[in-house]
């Protein structure tokens, strides 16, 4: 439910950073789910004071500091969750678990009219005693306590905070952002609700400047702030397509993170430049480092990689002539085609002297024998198959003919955005129409040609 933590190695550079702060108490703003504070406590005796604005962080955040919370049911059907809110660590418990409930709610707090929220409501409710349970040990045994938690607006705790305390901010990257996030919960639950001014660009400039004001000071933010240069002391991307988080600080070294891929080697010879493609087509799973050796190798670099749950090596011969992958994340296509599988990526090796290979790998993907490797993964039938091309054309060259068009949408190009193209194309294919075998001759017949100016194969 809670988005927002921070990763790791941003909590490294924070306590490095507060290991200069000697004996100050340290102010969090924003506490979220107290990441901040539970990095800290776990290096070093700090003395620790939180703020947020959700009944979700309040809750945590009044027992952390042995706070009383005012916490009522005042949405009747759920008066059953009653005996659950005795103690502090109850309270907080309740409303955790209860964010799962809201699930099946929608926004207006009627019940979904949907079997698969039923049934997970039902067996939620069914499990919530030992859950709750199972919530209020955990909670119990967290080691860190906070000397005080303020329920209310970090811009007057900011004010509240003395001058030479030290103040650590993460604020939310899009102003109203957990607002949304928690608006179900208030419809349950009755409890004091403090006012406050959501973080827009305007007023996040204002917090800075008095955070900046105290005697030692940190925040983080996924945009660069051009005024705080010189204080730019962490700058952390730690997954491939994740937000940067700039680091601001008065205090601790300059740290960087940059995401770093496991790779493995593949040392199956490859087709290459003038040699002529062979008679048997084959596939071979891949494991999730060799595929992203083989996409960091080939793959358009103006493609953005996403997280694929397998991958696959095409090869004719033994020679490897490509690779595609397929994730099975809930996806939009999922409404239209529910049997389907989405082909996450897909790309030829270079260079050789066939301008038309990456059709080859989607003739391999679309066989017979890939859609039994993909009911393996998906646990279901597999009739289709669903792609996304992002390209400044039309159409997709590679896809064209082999895939129907499902729908276009029109977006960029993007100057500051390398990533984006000018079209969103999705495509959607019958699966398991052919054999590897007259995938191979089909392929040879319609787009088998060589050329010596192959190394333009379409791969958008
Ligand atoms: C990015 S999260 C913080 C994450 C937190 N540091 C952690 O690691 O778990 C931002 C938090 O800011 C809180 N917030 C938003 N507007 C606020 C305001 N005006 N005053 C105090 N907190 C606010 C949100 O409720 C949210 O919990």
């Amino acid at each position: 439910m809670f988005r927002g933590s921070l990763p790791s190695d941003v909590q490294a550079i924070l306590c490095s950073a507060a290991s200069t702060w000697g004996g100050r108490d340290i102010y969090v703003g924003c506490s979220g789910n107290f990441t901040v504070e539970r990095a800290l406590a776990s290096r070093g005796d700090y003395a620790l004071h939180g703020c947020d604005v959700t009944i979700y962080s309040s809750v945590a955040g009044a027992f952390l500091a042995g706070d009383d919370f005012r916490l009522e049911i005042k949405d009747t059907r759920f008066d059953w969750l009653a005996p659950y809110i005795q103690t502090g660590e109850g309270k907080a418990a309740t409303v955790f678990l209860a964010s799962r409930l809201v699930e099946g709610m929608n926004a207006n707090g009627e019940i979904k009219n949907n079997v698969y929220y039923e049934r997970m409501t039902r067996a939620y409710r069914a499990q919530f005693p030992s859950l709750h349970e199972k919530t209020c040990q955990k909670i119990l045994a967290l080691k860190m306590r906070l000397k005080s938690y303020f329920n209310g607006d970090v811009m007057e705790f900011v004010d509240m905070t003395p001058q030479d305390a030290a103040f650590v901010v993460y604020p939310p990257f899009y102003a109203g952002d957990y607002t949304n996030m928690f608006k179900k919960l208030n419809l349950i639950f009755d409890w004091d609700a403090p006012t406050f001014g959501e973080l827009d660009d305007a007023a996040l400039e204002t917090l800075y400047e008095k955070v900046t004001s105290k005697s030692r000071w940190l925040f983080g933010t996924d945009t660069p702030q051009e005024k705080y240069a010189d204080f730019l002391i962490g700058l952390a991307r730690t997954t491939n397509r994740g937000v940067p988080m700039y680091l601001y600080s008065n205090s601790g070294e300059k740290k960087i993170v940059q995401p770093a891929q496991k790779i493995e080697v593949v040392t199956n010879a490859r087709l290459g430049e003038g040699m002529q493609i062979g008679e048997k087509l084959t596939i071979a799973k891949l494991t999730y480092s060799q595929f992203q050796a083989l996409r960091s190798q080939y793959m358009n670099a103006f493609i953005r990689p996403g997280q694929a749950s397998e991958a696959y090596a095409a090869l004719v011969d033994g020679y490897l002539i490509g690779v595609f992958a397929i994730s099975t994340s809930p996806n939009p296509a999922q409404a239209y085609f529910p049997d389907h599988i989405y082909l996450l990526s897909d790309f030829p090796v270079a260079p050789t002297s066939y301008p038309k290979l990456s059709k080859l790998v989607l003739y391999a993907a679309l066989s017979k024998e890939a859609i039994r490797l993909f009911e393996r993964v998906a646990r279901k039938r597999i009739r289709y198959l669903y792609t996304t091309a992002f390209s400044n054309n039309y159409e997709s060259m590679k896809y064209r003919g082999l895939f129907k068009l499902h729908n276009r949408t029109e977006a960029g190009p993007s100057v500051t955005d390398p990533y984006q193209k000018k079209f969103k194309i999705n495509y959607e294919a019958e699966a398991g129409k052919w054999t590897l075998a007259d995938g191979l001759k089909l392929w040879k017949q319609k787009h088998g040609e060589t050329s010596q100016y192959a190394d333009k194969n379409y791969q958008d």
